[in-house]
């Protein structure tokens, strides 16, 4: 039963795969990346969120499950964060109830941490009526899931180190918009299961222990130069090497650390043969990685059917995504009557 004064909102948001990696940490506790990191932000994956401010109770329900574990955790410090960034600040959060959902794997190196802290915050936002600015529900994002602050935005987006030690610098900003370039991500499941090393602890550890991380972190502020006028000049050849590069950079950091972490299966590497195989016949695709099996190839929108075909020969699961908008309240927030 919700409380007097309760407001609900529903909000939506995309994935996003960056093409330059996001893999370290230059303030764990603020969030705050050592490397600088452009995404894609895609449809139609997404997460639905409603929040309601003034609950009876802290409630998280995920896809449809009642949650006590980490992720709830993390969700509620993201609505206290919230209710801290108020005009009211200093008064106590109220309970608050939170549904959210996914129409795609969870916790599987596809994103969906960074949908579900853009469409928290969002949903939030509406529901406590904060009506926080951009910048604001960026940082809060980032301190969800650092590539949430991504995710707000629709199309290309840029997400700089920054250089303010608060990080008030560091968030997503779109370079170009969803329908600047029509260009297809497929994303091969390899699989579908929960990832057994979670992003933070992944590169912590990789931070720690892999003498590449230095030789990582060394070369990614030109790859993100380089990216970036891919996209601004629709480049796929310039921009497929940089990601295919970026992505293996970055696992190699992570290969070298000790103990090793890797997160391929045998059907990630099938993958990525056929995707260097496509090249060599003439078909122009590369592939990108992130903290779990699955890959992700990028390719023009006119070649993504030989593409799928040639994945789908090889036995493997294919599904193809498009540049997606922004994280967006599906309807105003409304009073919830007790
Ligand atoms: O935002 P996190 O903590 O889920 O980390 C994302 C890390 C990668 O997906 C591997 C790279 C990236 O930039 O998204």
């Amino acid at each position: 039963m919700p409380a007097d004064n309760a407001c609900s909102a529903t909000a939506i948001a995309h994935p996003n795969i960056a093409l330059c990696k996001y893999w370290g940490k230059r303030d764990a506790a603020l969030n705050l990346p050592s490397t600088p990191s452009l995404s894609l932000t895609l449809a139609p994956f997404r997460t639905r969120t409603t929040v309601t401010w003034g609950a009876e109770t802290d409630c998280v329900v995920f896809n449809g499950v009642e949650n006590t574990g980490e992720e709830s955790r993390k969700i509620l410090l993201t609505l206290d964060r919230v209710a801290r960034s108020m005009a009211t600040a200093g008064a106590p959060r109220p309970p608050c109830r939170v549904e959210t959902e996914n129409d795609f794997p969870t916790a599987a190196g596809l994103a969906s941490s960074a949908s579900g802290f853009a469409a928290l915050v969002v949903a939030a936002d509406a529901a406590a009526r904060t009506r926080l600015p951009d910048a604001t529900l960026a940082a809060l994002a980032r301190q969800g899931s650092g590539s949430a602050t991504r995710s707000l935005q629709g199309g290309w987006v840029e997400w700089p180190i920054g250089e303010r030690p608060d990080g008030a610098d560091s968030h997503g900003r779109q370079i170009a918009a969803a329908d600047h370039w029509d260009v297809r991500m497929l994303v091969v499941l390899v699989r579908s299961g929960p990832k057994e090393i979670g992003s933070t602890e992944g590169m912590n550890h990789t931070m720690r222990t892999s003498p590449y991380y230095p030789a990582w972190v060394a070369g990614a502020a030109e790859d993100v130069v380089q990216a970036r006028a891919a996209v601004l000049g629709r480049d796929l050849e310039r921009l497929g090497r940089v990601t295919e590069r970026s992505a293996l950079r970055m696992h190699a950091s992570m290969i070298a650390a000790d103990p090793a972490v890797l997160y391929w299966k045998p059907e990630t590497l099938l993958a990525l043969e056929v995707v260097r195989a496509a090249r060599r016949s003439g078909v122009p695709a590369w592939a990108t990685m992130d903290a779990g099996p699955n890959v992700k190839v990028l390719c023009e929108a006119a070649d993504s059917g030989v593409l799928v075909e040639r994945l789908r020969g090889a036995g493997l699961d294919v599904q193809v995504l498009v540049p997606g908008g922004p994280a967006r309240l599906l309807e105003p927030a409304t009073a919830t009557s007790p």
